[in-house]
């Protein structure tokens, strides 16, 4: 029969290392479970006579008390030490959770598409896999016009091609026969060009086509005007400089005043103080005669903007190969 006091020590000596609630459970059950060496003690009572039991009987009472007050006293320690534990930290600030946005072109375009819906324009689409004719032959361009070159268009065959701007929309529009019609049409134009800081091969353009009987130049300018002081400021000016456009007679290339310098010369404005924004001009009578339409009752205007251009300019991005990167790091900016 163990010393009583040899167990007490055994059991005191095994509950130091205990650090846990599953080796405190071990402990309990090897010395108090059924087969526990307490437990044991206990079973051998009967085989004492009866003058010596009582006392064996206290002596063990004892021990199995002092083994269940160290167990207890074992499981209240680890429970203090767990709660004091750092698991949560309550001055830490919060985690931001993300929220999508739209893509900064696409921001620009549903800029550009709120303001002329709001001026009566509808808003159109058209195919990016266009034909030669509704690309250029319907456009008026000449057989000999360098744009038709394929080292510029991304051609699947003699007929088919990538559409390299959106003026073809106009064509389809006009060719349902409903007049008048005021309509813009955005989407991607692709051209053979490479990536470089302001070329790209798929970038987008947003055509604006106004046909009705009596629409002027002076039409063309005060819409234009009314787009960019909406888009950039009531402060913003415009200026047309004469250019040519196969589809357009006259034609003009469209500058927007500086927003950020007023037109003194800046950074955005390459010290000119003039933005180049697109192109724009009176609906050419061959292109309206190409779709039915009477030129001596009908006249229209015709602009072309570039999207990337603008967001470029109003956000400052210097290089139009970081809008199609999608490097997040970019895109949060927006
Ligand atoms: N399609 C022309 C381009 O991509 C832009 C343009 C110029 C569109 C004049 C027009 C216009 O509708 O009238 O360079």
């Amino acid at each position: 029969m163990p010393d009583q006091n040899d167990l007490i020590q055994q059991f005191e000596n095994e509950l130091k290392e205990v650090n846990d609630a599953q080796a405190l459970d071990d402990l309990r059950v090897r010395f108090l479970g059924k087969k526990g060496l307490v437990t044991q003690e206990f079973k051998q009572l009967g085989k004492l006579s009866p003058r010596e039991r009582p006392a064996r009987g206290a002596e063990l009472n004892l021990l199995k008390e002092r083994v269940q007050e160290g167990i207890s006293r074992r499981q209240i320690q680890l429970q203090n030490a767990q709660l004091s534990q750092p698991t949560l930290d309550r001055t830490l600030p919060g985690r931001r959770s993300q929220v999508g946005k739209l893509h900064p072109l696409v921001q620009i375009e549903e800029r550009v598409k709120d303001i002329f819906r709001s001026m009566g324009f509808t808003v159109e689409t058209g195919p990016e896999i266009e034909t030669v004719y509704y690309n250029f032959t319907a456009l008026n361009t000449p057989e000999w016009h360098p744009a038709r070159d394929d080292a510029d268009t991304f051609y699947f065959d003699d007929e088919k091609l990538l559409r390299t701007e959106t003026s073809p929309v106009q064509i389809h529009v006009l060719e349902r026969g409903k007049l008048p019609v005021r309509m813009i049409a955005p989407g991607r134009v692709y051209r053979n060009d490479k990536p470089d800081p302001t070329h790209f091969p798929v970038f987008h353009q947003v055509e604006g086509l106004y046909v009705d009987k009596g629409v002027t130049f002076a039409d063309l300018k005060g819409t234009l005007l009314a787009f960019y002081r909406r888009f950039f400021g009531p402060e913003t000016e415009i200026r047309f400089r004469p250019h040519y456009f196969p589809f357009t007679e006259p034609s003009a290339e469209v500058d927007a005043s500086c927003y950020l310098c007023g037109g003194d010369g800046c950074r955005v404005c390459k010290h000119t103080g003039w933005i180049e924004m697109g192109g724009s001009g009176m609906v050419d009578p061959k292109v309206l005669e190409g779709v039915g339409v009477d030129p001596e009752v009908w006249t229209g205007y015709a602009f072309g903007l570039g999207i990337e251009r603008t967001a470029m300019v109003w956000y400052g991005v210097d290089d139009i190969r970081l809008f199609y990167e999608n490097d997040l790091r970019f895109l949060r900016q927006f």
